[in-house]
């Protein structure tokens, strides 16, 4: 391979814990004070739709605080888009809008996005209020209790798949930064990469459990880690050949 021209990135919730928002399964992660069944299902959402609208209302509530903003991990991903030669996509699994505020634009949201509601009969998407409940109008049917996070729950599809395979089976680099691997697809798209000749290279604070599937790994603080890759990235100093 004579050079890197297509880098796809799939991000997690590590790479916002440093801008001080709850990972998922770290000591104190989200789904360490609630059951995942209860506000991450199709199935908890019928049960008691007022507690998954609570949660989503606090997780929206705390991601407008002033002093949650992007961190040097999410500009440097910015940066890398705008000075990279080739092309740049960033794939996350987080439903803040870190990356966006940081000036990414190639992105995809596979697990919905807190700042949006979608409407569950006509499927339209809305900015979200920063409150929104059982009770709120649906802006285009009128009908309460049509709104609801836009949010992928387990057992739901992800969106964009078929974007993100083909994007990935046409990478000539994937990089993984602050995810555990542990969920389903996202957990398989080193194989994907790897499948279409890219090099797979992790990047996350402690090793996971697809470590050693990747070609290279580097351990730190997304913060800490990823401007440096970047830097190196933009100098050509990244190679794209598996060693
Ligand atoms: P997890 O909470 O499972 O994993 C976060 C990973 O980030 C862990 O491996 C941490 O070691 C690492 N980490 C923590 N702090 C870090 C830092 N400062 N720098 C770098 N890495 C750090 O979160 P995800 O892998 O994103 O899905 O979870 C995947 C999906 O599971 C989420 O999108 C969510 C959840 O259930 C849905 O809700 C659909």
């Amino acid at each position: 391979m004579e050079n890197i021209k297509n880098i796809t990135i799939l991000t997690g919730a590590g790479i916002s814990a440093e801008s001080g928002i709850s990972t998922f399964r770290d000591q104190n992660g989200l789904w360490e004070n609630h059951e995942i069944e209860d506000v991450a299902t199709p199935e908890g959402f019928q049960r008691n739709p007022e507690l998954v609208y609570k949660f989503y209302n606090q997780r929206r509530f705390q991601l407008s605080q002033d002093n949650i903003v992007p961190n040097p991990a999410h500009m440097a991903l910015a940066k890398l888009e705008r000075e990279f030669s080739g092309s740049v996509l960033v794939i996350t699994q987080n439903v803040d809008d870190l990356h966006e505020r940081a000036g990414q634009k190639n992105l995809i949201h596979m697990h919905g996005e807190l700042m949006k509601m979608r409407c569950v009969a006509s499927n339209k998407i809305y900015k979200a209020p920063n409150f929104f409940d059982g009770d709120t109008p649906c802006p285009c049917c009128q009908e309460a209790g049509n709104l609801r996070p836009h949010i992928v729950w387990f057992g739901e599809m992800p969106f964009q798949m078929d974007k993100i395979q083909s994007e990935l089976l046409n990478s000539d680099l994937f990089l993984s930064i602050g995810t555990s691997a542990l969920v389903y697809p996202a957990s398989i798209f080193y194989r994907w990469a790897a499948q279409g000749g890219a090099k797979t290279i992790e990047l996350n604070l402690e090793s996971t459990v697809a470590s050693d599937r990747f070609d290279e790994n580097f351990q730190g603080k997304a913060s800490e880690l990823v401007p440096g890759f970047v830097e190196d990235l933009l100098s050509g100093n990244i190679s794209p050949e598996v060693s």
